[in-house]
This record gives structure tokens, sequence and C-alpha cells, in this order.
């Protein structure tokens, strides 16, 4: 075991060895700040900590000390270190984990899959929550959630729980806070139920890891917003680079997300995108006056397009017009048929909406909409954290916001409400006018962002 941890410190679902343990220096000397996490006992953890606290390094060597402890044989212990995506996982881990690793003679590293073998068999292997159906069918003894404020909020209850359940496996969620979503809704959990969870904040101004000349400059080139969020643990702060966040917040604060019903004077519109990674996500609405109502909202992955026919279908009103994507115009390969005339084949009432020329300019019309829309609250759950959540990519070289959507587990959601939003006649004229100011002028500018 790591000289780090004290002994008995291990969770009673894990079969630690008895006498003759093994001390193996790692070169690594846990910051004072991690103890209590790396002695934890109880199932359940959410760590807030400021940028740079060594999270990650923390993260690593947790879960190689786990998978050392683990003496069962069979099936061999499992563990995971998730990020948000795949390739941060690769980028931020991975180099911690074979430095550590390589120093236990007997282990296998194998880059094919991001994985360390250790002589007892236990796995510690990264993941990333892009592409968390990877996760499904496997059994984990532990897994850690890195930079848990962006991963996709589906992964822990659809897969990433069910796979600690026959092993009664651990979890703890570590991150620096984005706004209030899934990893502030975790943190809440965890302050509540305190008998079931471990939980730390760790403050820059608190912890002394990095230095008052450090974070005084820090604070000069930030907002005092940002600030707080990446050094104070803040979850109030709005997300950087967030399209939408600040007016979905607004929404909140009105009261525009509540229940909202069907009204049956107006049509009901639908608004699909087929994505990329064969994700759909499809908004429900209606125009009642000057306001856009979203009465429902429906997500799923790696389903044939007759299954949202049938969602479609099973809502207790009629769909005056489907709008679809540009491209639900091109032709299949296998069938020769579009998706549109799938879909009109099954009954649907189609539309296809004109190819963008400006996403941004797009974007900026929603914006300028988005004070005029409400949203049912318990059925446009997901659509709404895709909303919040749709941000500007950051270039971290740089330290600036680019001009292009980050690809993300929010952009099929948050692009299928933009299509809602351009699909009715007034807007479609209106877009021309933002495509003027925005697209042609190649503006990289989107106004209200932080
Ligand atoms: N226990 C430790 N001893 C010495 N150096 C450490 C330790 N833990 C982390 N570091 C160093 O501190 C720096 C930040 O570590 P790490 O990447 O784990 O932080 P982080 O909190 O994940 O940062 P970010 O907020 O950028 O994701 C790295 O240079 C790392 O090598
Ligand atoms: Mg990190």
């Amino acid at each position: 075991m790591l000289t780090s941890l004290e002994e008995g410190e291990v969770y009673e679902n894990e079969e630690e060895e008895e006498g003759n343990v093994e001390e193996i220096d790692l070169g690594y000397e846990a910051r004072s700040q991690f103890r209590l996490f790396h002695s934890r006992t109880k199932r359940w953890g959410c760590i807030l900590a400021h940028r740079r606290a060594g999270k990650t390094v923390a993260c690593v060597i947790d879960l190689v000390d786990h998978a050392l402890a683990n003496a069962r044989e069979y099936p061999a212990p499992r563990y995971a270190y998730i990020a948000p995506t795949f390739a941060q996982a690769k980028d931020t881990a991975w180099g911690y984990l074979k430095e550590f690793a390589s120093k236990i003679p007997g282990t296998e590293i194998r880059e094919s899959d991001l994985s360390c073998i250790f002589p007892n068999k236990s796995v510690v292997r990264l993941y990333g929550s892009d592409n968390y159906d990877r996760l499904r069918g496997i059994y984990f003894d532990g897994v850690i959630i890195d930079e848990a404020g962006d991963i996709d909020p589906r992964a822990w209850p659809e897969v990433i729980r069910p796979a600690l359940a026959d092993r009664q496996g651990w979890a703890t969620f570590i991150g620096t806070p984005k706004g209030m979503n899934f990893f502030y809704d975790i943190y809440q959990q965890a302050k509540n139920e305190p008998d079931k969870w471990f939980s730390l904040t760790l403050k820059a101004s608190e912890t002394g890891i990095l230095t008052a000349g450090e974070l005084h400059d820090a604070k000069h080139m930030m907002t005092p917003e940002q600030y707080e969020q990446e050094f104070e643990c803040s979850f109030t702060a709005a997300i950087k680079g967030s399209y939408y966040g600040s007016l979905i917040e607004a929404a909140d604060v009105e009261g525009r997300i509540t229940k909202v019903a069907y009204d049956k004077a107006a049509p009901v519109y639908t608004s699909w995108d087929l994505g990329i990674n064969d994700t759909t996500a499809i908004w429900v609405f209606q125009i009642v006056g000057n306001e856009r109502h979203y009465i429902n909202y429906y997500e799923n992955a790696n389903q044939e397009l007759s299954h949202y026919v049938d969602w479609i279908k099973a809502l207790p009103y009629s769909i005056e017009m489907n709008y679809l994507p540009h491209d639900a115009e091109a032709r299949e390969l296998q069938s020769g048929k579009s998706r549109i005339q799938f879909l009109r084949g099954r009954g649907l009432t189609c539309d296809s909406l004109d190819k963008t020329k400006s996403v941004i300019g797009d974007i900026e019309l929603v914006r300028s909409i988005l004070n005029r829309c409400w949203f049912d609250k318990e059925l446009c759950k997901r659509g709404i954290e895709c909303l919040k959540m749709y941000q500007s990519q950051y270039n971290e070289r740089m330290q600036v916001l680019s001009n292009k959507p980050l690809h993300n587990w929010a952009s099929n959601g948050a692009d299928s409400f933009r299509y809602s939003i351009v699909s009715g006649a007034e807007n479609r004229a209106k877009r021309q006018s933002f495509w003027d100011t925005l697209g042609k002028t190649k503006s990289k500018y989107v106004s209200g962002l932080v």
C-alpha cells in the first residue's frame, strides 16, 4: 500500500490483504489538503476544489492505491477515472497514471485502452463521459469523476451508478464548480446526507497551495465572478463562454421555468436535431401570443428513427409541424430515402429548415428571443440543462473564447432549440438581418458572453 494511507482505512467491500502488506514508494506525498480524501471511509464522496489544487493527481493516486489494496482474486477488481471527454482523460490523467504505474514492478501499461493492470490483476482505466456507453455492462469497485461540473449528467444515473451495484463500489465526484448544474445537485446531496457522503471544499484563499502573488495576479486577469468560481468554489458564477446560461437563469428568476401546460387553443410544433453520434434531440413547443412555450423535450441515442416517431405519436396532442435540419433531405445510401421522406411516410407533417449561413448569427437570434420563452420545469429538465451548458470552445493555450460552439453532450439539445427558434416565419425573416450583421461581417462576437 501507499505510505499516504493509514492502516485500516479501506472500504468494507474491498478485501484488504491480511498482513504482509508491502509498502511501495511512488514518490507521492499527499498534499495535506487531500489527506482526508485519501482516508475517507464513506462510499460516496464530493470534493469542490480550486484550480490547480492537485485534484487530478489525487484522483489517480487514490485509484491506484485502492487497486493495489484490493486482494480479491476473482473477478479482478476494476477502477475507473472518468473525465468529461476521453481526450481530456488522456491529456490530463494518463501521464500521471503511467508515471505511478511504471514504479510498480510487474504492471502492464496499455496505451491502447488507457489502462494499467497491476500485479494483483486489479485494473485502473481511463474513460470519458462523452462516450459513456463504453461503461455499460461493466462492474466497478470504485470510480472517480473528475471535472464533474462538465460531465454529461446522464452518465451517472444511467450507466456509472448501475455499474457500481454488484460490487457495491464507491464513487467520488471532484471538480471546480460550473454553475448550478448536475455537480451542484450532487454537492447539495453530499451536504444534506453527511452520514452517507464524504465532502470537502478546498478554496484557494484557505489551502495555501497557490501563492498569494499568483492569486493576486489571477484576480486581476479575471472577472470577480470567474475568480470566485475558479478559485473560491462558487456555484453562482455564469459558465464561461455559455451562450444562454444567464438568460436561462433569468427565465428561472422570472418564474418562466415552471409547470407549462399544453394550450388547446394553440398548435404544437417540434424541432429536431438529428445529431452526430446518433443522438437525436426534440423540443416540443407552442407559440402563444408573443410567448413561446416549451412543453416537452426528448433525447436519446443509438435508436432507429421510428423510435422517435413512436415517441411523437404517443404525445397526448397532435403536431402541426415537425421542423428538421436541412440535412434531413439527404438520401441515405442504404435505403435511397431521405429521413424526411421516412418521417412523412410514417404520417408526420415535416418541413426542413434552410441551411444556416451563420450559426453565431442564429445563436444571437435565439438570445434575442429567449426572454419570451417559458419552459416546463419537469418535462424539459434535460433540455434546460443542455441550454445552460451550451458554450463556445475555449482555447486553453491562448486563454480566449473561440467563435465556435463546443460539441459536447449539451450541443444536440441546444442545436434543436436553435432550430425551434429559426423555424417560425417571422424569425426566418429576422434571421437574415442577424446573418447580415454577424455572419457577413465575420464578427467573432456574440453579445453577453462571459
Ligand atoms: N501531492 C503533490 N505533490 C506535488 N505536486 C503535486 C501534487 N499534487 C499535484 N501536484 C502538482 O500540482 C499541479 C496541479 O496538479 P493537478 O493537475 O492534479 O491539479 P488540478 O487541480 O487537477 O488542476 P486543474 O484545475 O487545472 O484541473 C501539477 O503540476 C501537479 O504535478
Ligand atoms: Mg485536473
